[in-house]
C-alpha cells in the first residue's frame, strides 16, 4: 500500500503523523518475515478519529503494529497501511500502587522499571518482547500470571464507535491469550494496578523466571514466541515433540530443537514456507492426536 497523493500527506503532517514510505515489516517483527508497506507512526493520541476517518475517506486499508512480537506478516507489497505509535517519554507514571503505562512501552522495561520502584506481580512476563498494548491485547501471560490481573482500566481507540474511550476492568474479559477486544481496537494506555513488593523480592522472582524460561526457549532466535495455544489440559510444545517434529523445516522455517511450539527464522525464511510449515504440523497434530491446534501467533496474510 502506498500513499502518493500530495493532499492526504499533508493531512498526515499536519496531524503530526510521520509516514515512512515502503517499511520492511521484516525489521519491525521479532520473526524477521514480511513484506512492505506504507508506516504511519502517532505521535499524539488525539489524532486518531482524524487519522482513522481520513483513512477511511480515502479508502486506504490499515492495521495496528505494537511490538510486532507475535506476529507473522505475508511476503511482498502488502495491501494495508501499518500505523503505529510512538513512544512517548516518560511513558510509565508511578502514583502510589497505581502505574499509568503507555501502549508503546516496552513491556520487560516497564516491568523493571516497576520493580525498581517495589512494584511487582508481573515477574513471569519477564522476557515476554513486545509492547505493553500488545501484551494487553492478547493478555500475554507465563508462570502462572496474565497482564489481565493487574488492569485497573485501558484507553483505547475503538473501531466501532471511532472514538477514544476508557473502559474499566470489568467491562474487560481476559481469558488464555484472548480478550474481549476488537483485531482493531488500538490500546492507547492501561492503568495498571500492582502489588508492594520489596526489589529485592521481586528480583529473586524475575530471576528465576528467566532461568526457566533460558533453559526451555530458543530465546536467542528469530521468533513469534509459542505458534499454536496450548488445547485445554494440553501442551502444544509437548505433542509436537512427542511426534518428533523438532527441527522440522521448509526452507528457513523450522522447528526448535529446544522448544517445539517455537517455530524460528533460521535465516531467510518466508511468510509462505511458515504458514506452510504451521499447515503441515497441524494437520500432523490432527491426525495423531484428533487435536485442532489453533494458532497464538497472529496472521496478517493478504
Ligand atoms: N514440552 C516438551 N517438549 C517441548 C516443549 C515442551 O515435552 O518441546 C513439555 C515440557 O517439558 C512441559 C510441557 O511440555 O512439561 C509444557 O511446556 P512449557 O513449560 O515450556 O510450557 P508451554 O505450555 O509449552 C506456555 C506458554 C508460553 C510460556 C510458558 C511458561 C502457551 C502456548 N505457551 O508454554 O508462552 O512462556 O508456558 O509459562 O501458552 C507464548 O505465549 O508465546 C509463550 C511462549
Amino acid at each position: 500500500m502506498r500513499i502518493h497523493d500530495p493532499k492526504i500527506i499533508g493531512k498526515l503532517a499536519e496531524m503530526n503523523v510521520a509516514l515512512q514510505h515502503a517499511a520492511a515489516l521484516a525489521e519491525l517483527t521479532s520473526l524477521g518475515i514480511g513484506g512492505t508497506t506504507d508506516l504511519l507512526r502517532i505521535k499524539k493520541h488525539e489524532s486518531l478519529p482524524d487519522l482513522l476517518s481520513l483513512l477511511d475517506t480515502n479508502q486506504i486499508p490499515h492495521k495496528f503494529l505494537g511490538g510486532g512480537s507475535n506476529l507473522l506478516v505475508g511476503d511482498g507489497e502488502l495491501p494495508w497501511a501499518i500505523l503505529q505509535l510512538v513512544r512517548p517519554e516518560p511513558d510509565v507514571i508511578l502514583d502510589g500502587n497505581l502505574a499509568h503505562v503507555d501502549g508503546a512501552a516496552d513491556l520487560g522495561r516497564m516491568i523493571t522499571f516497576c520493580a525498581k520502584n517495589d512494584l511487582g506481580g508481573m515477574e513471569g512476563l519477564i522476557g515476554v518482547p513486545g509492547t505493553v498494548g500488545g501484551a494487553l491485547r492478547m493478555n500475554a501471560g507465563a508462570y502462572g500470571m496474565q497482564i489481565g490481573s493487574y488492569v485497573r482500566e485501558v484507553k483505547l481507540y475503538r473501531a466501532a464507535s471511532r472514538k477514544v474511550e476508557v473502559l474499566r476492568s470489568h467491562q474487560i474479559s481476559f481469558e488464555y491469550r484472548h480478550t474481549s477486544f476488537a483485531p482493531d481496537d488500538m490500546m492507547l494506555s492501561v492503568i495498571l494496578e500492582l502489588p508492594s513488593k520489596s526489589f529485592r523480592v521481586i528480583l529473586e522472582g524475575i530471576r528465576i523466571c528467566n532461568e526457566k524460561r533460558r533453559s526451555s526457549q530458543p530465546l536467542g532466535q528469530k521468533s513469534a514466541g509459542c505458534i499454536f495455544k496450548n488445547p485445554p489440559g494440553a501442551s502444544a510444545g509437548r505433542m509436537i515433540d512427542e511426534l518428533g517434529l523438532k527441527g522440522l523445516s521448509v526452507g528457513d522455517a523450522r522447528i526448535s530443537d529446544r522448544h517445539a511450539n517455537f517455530f524460528v527464522n533460521a535465516g531467510h525464511a518466508s511468510a509462505k514456507d511458515m504458514l506452510a510449515l504451521i499447515a503441515d504440523v497441524r494437520e500432523r497434530v490432527q491426525k495423531s492426536f484428533g487435536v485442532s491446534l489453533e494458532n497464538e501467533v497472529v496472521v496478517w496474510n493478504a
